[in-house]
């Protein structure tokens, strides 16, 4: 499937709003791979941005679901950090939201998957059963799972994906890990290069790299370290197709944000995004609880977009975000393959 594209680049599916139906069709069309992203919404309206895919494109597209998991919470200490960050939404005159552990519609999403046969689902922050993977396998879907260490690439192989997306540390948004994630800062975080390498080792199933790529370069290097396709979010963040809100796709070019940071601080589970007052505040006071903390800041990052207060919303984005260009989602892809064809070196 993979090897089938024209075009070695899938735009990374990208929850919150990012991932349209338009900007993931625009990359389709082009010959490479859109996604949509299918966490946070409700089974009724990813079912939706799939019908108007395939009203818009016949290429092949896929679409990305978040792994419920069954980790333990201290509600207890959820609710400390709930009643320290109100502080934050006093001034807006909401109230946080409950923290609550859902599956984001798990079961209904895989059934509307199933009935939809979408071409290619991937999944993040676990692994999903032999059993669903070979279910949708037999629908008709090419499977990919989100890896970020070694050990992760051997059980989603050995559950029976198709291809993996290899995260590097380097990647925006939150991070895929499944094992010991809460744990996860005082292990190894691998760069991008360093785990396409490790993991060709050990695994031989088509490797999707992901993290910081940017440009052409990026990409040949991808593919000479062993990958087969190159899984590019941040790069697609200021297309004028992409849904990120203007706040967001406004702070990518604001001086006022120079590096980015991993932080748990917004939903309880680390993600990459631009270092602002908010991380620098409360990543020390979060605990690893995901969703509940998702679900108790979500209220308040609403309320800082709607009043484009860039300090207090998640503004994901890898560390190559100072190249994210504003320009249609078809030609990004068009100048990145010139680009890995070496025709604008210095671009
Ligand atoms: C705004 C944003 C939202 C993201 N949402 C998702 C998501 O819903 N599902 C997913 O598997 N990955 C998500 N990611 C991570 C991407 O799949 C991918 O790993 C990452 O974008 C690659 O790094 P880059 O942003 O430096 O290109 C998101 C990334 C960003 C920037």
């Amino acid at each position: 499937m993979l090897k089938s594209l024209s075009i070695p680049i899938i735009q990374a599916p990208m929850a919150g709003g990012a991932s349209t139906p338009t900007l993931a069709s625009a990359v389709s069309r082009a010959g490479g791979l859109g996604f949509l992203a299918g966490g946070y919404k409700t089974a009724e309206e990813m079912r939706g941005e799939i019908l108007t895919m395939y009203q818009q494109t016949k290429s092949p597209f896929g679409v990305n679901l978040f792994v419920p998991s069954n980790d333990v919470v201290d509600l207890e200490k959820v609710n400390d950090y709930r009643e320290k960050v109100q502080t934050e939404a006093n001034p807006f005159g909401i109230r946080l939201g409950e923290p609550l552990a859902d599956d984001d519609e798990w079961e209904e999403k895989i059934a509307v998957i199933m009935e939809l046969r979408v071409p290619v689902v991937s999944f993040t922050f676990g692994c999903p059963s032999v059993e669903v993977i070979n279910n949708l396998k037999q629908n008709g879907s090419y499977i990919i799972v989100t890896v970020t260490t070694p050990e992760e690439a051997l059980i989603a192989k050995g559950s029976g994906a198709d291809a993996l997306s290899v995260q590097g540390i380097e990647a925006g948004g939150h991070r895929g890990s499944f094992l010991h994630n809460r744990l996860h800062s005082q292990e190894e975080d691998y760069p991008l290069l360093v785990l396409l390498r490790l993991i060709a080792e050990s695994v031989d199933i088509p490797l999707i790299a992901a993290g910081g790529i940017m440009h052409g370069k990026d990409i040949t290097t991808a593919l000479t370290a062993g990958a087969c396709a190159a899984q590019l979010g941040t790069a697609f963040l200021r297309c004028p197709e992409s849904g990120a809100h203007p706040v967001h796709k406004a702070a990518l070019i604001n001086p006022r944000f120079t590096s980015t940071a991993i932080t748990h601080a917004f939903t309880g589970r680390r993600a990459r995004g631009l270092l602002n007052r908010f991380m620098m505040e409360y990543d020390n006071m979060a605990p690893y609880a995901y969703p509940h903390v998702h679900h108790i800041t979500k209220s308040l990052r609403k309320a800082a977009a709607q009043t484009h207060n860039p300090e207090l919303m998640s503004l994901w984005a890898g560390q190559g975000y100072q190249s994210a260009q504003e320009i249609p989602a078809e030609e990004l892809i068009h100048l990145l393959m010139k680009q890995v064809r070496g025709n604008e070196p210095n671009e």
